[in-house]
């Protein structure tokens, strides 16, 4: 199997890198537009094989001819943030260049199955969808996997305790309307609402919802490591066809009330991509912030669609 990161910036290259250790696949092609680092990280990221003991390939090209036949691609490529801008400060830059790297992975790719990660998310997934023609099952965005391993991570932080032993959930868009669901976050089980008090769980999800921000105001630019391991994470699930549950952003059709966005909710991955959309109960107060979220991201949509107006008048 072949697996195809197109951007060898930051989180591309923590993604290809954090793909070729798992060993699962027999190549994994990292591409880029500009010459020599897509091939000078390739080959870096190779030489580490004797180290971390993985068989996988792994190349660095400009030429979309060498990503041919690839079952998955993961699309980094764009602009991150930088101190001050928002994820939706970079709407038009990064809608253009997804469309057209969207274009030439589809025309060497037609079977492959989309991760998007490029930012602002839940609008650059529905960007790909529509440029690739590809059923939605093929096309999902990278978010939530993410946006959950720093909510368990300050979780872990806080209490001391494994991040093994912490399963989460978190739904909505990639933004600071997204929903973290205490309710559903447990320790080995024990529902988190009885080893912490309001105060402490409120602290956690407000930090949470500004993780990404976090990173930019400490370093200038936005995360990579935790968001190469999230993209790979869920590529794993499905060249595993593992049917492991995490949270994308997929395209809803009626769940949760909602239609025709991308937005982060639950999901079945496995062999063909998104194998089951699935809801769960939501309480009033859960349901009212998920349809904020979705307001954020519909509102994005639209921006961008005004934006397309504008560019064709
Ligand atoms: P980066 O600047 O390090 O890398 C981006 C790469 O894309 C560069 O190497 C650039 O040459 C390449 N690129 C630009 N246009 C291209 C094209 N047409 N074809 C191929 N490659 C092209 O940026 P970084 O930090 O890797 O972030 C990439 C994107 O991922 C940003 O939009 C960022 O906001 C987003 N991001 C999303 C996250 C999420 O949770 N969904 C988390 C972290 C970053
Ligand atoms: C993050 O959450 C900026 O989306 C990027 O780190």
């Amino acid at each position: 199997m072949k697996i195809t990161v197109v951007g060898a910036g930051n989180v591309g290259a923590t993604a290809a890198d954090c793909a070729a250790r798992k060993d699962i696949v027999d190549e994994v092609v990292l591409i880029d537009i500009v010459e020599g680092l897509p091939q000078g990280k390739a080959l870096d990221i190779q030489e580490s094989a004797p180290i971390h003991l993985f068989d996988t390939r792994v190349v660095g090209t400009n030429d979309y001819a060498d990503t041919a036949g690839s079952d998955i691609t993961i699309i980094t490529a764009g602009s991150p943030r930088k101190p001050g801008m928002s994820r939706d400060d970079l709407l038009s830059i990064n809608a253009k260049i997804v469309r057209s790297v969207t274009k030439q992975v589809v025309a060497h790719s037609p079977d492959t199955i989309l991760i998007i990660v490029s930012n602002p998310l839940d609008v650059m997934t529905y960007a790909a969808y529509a440029t690739s023609g590809f059923p939605s099952e093929r096309v999902m965005g990278m978010a939530g996997v993410l946006d959950t391993a720093r909510y368990r991570a300050f979780i872990a932080m806080e209490l001391g305790v494994s991040v093994r032993d912490i399963e989460a959930l978190l739904m909505g868009g990639h933004g600071d309307t997204m929903v973290p669901l205490p309710r559903y976050t447990s320790v080995s089980g024990i529902p988190l609402p009885e080893l912490m008090d309001q105060d402490r769980i409120d602290a956690i999800v407000e930090r949470t919802k500004f993780g990404g921000g976090e990173i930019v105001k400490l370093m200038g630019t936005s995360a990579w490591y935790a968001p190469g391991a999230a993209a790979a994470e869920m590529a794993e699930a499905i060249v595993k066809d593992s049917g492991r549950v995490l949270p994308c952003a997929a395209r809803v059709t009626g769940e949760y009330g909602l239609n025709d966005i991308f937005i982060g909710v639950p999901v079945k991955l496995g062999k063909g991509g998104i194998k089951e959309i699935i809801e769960v109960p939501l309480s009033a107060d859960e349901q009212k912030l998920m349809a904020n979220s979705a307001e954020h991201v519909t509102a994005n949509l639209e921006s961008l669609n005004k934006l397309d107006m504008a560019a064709t008048n």
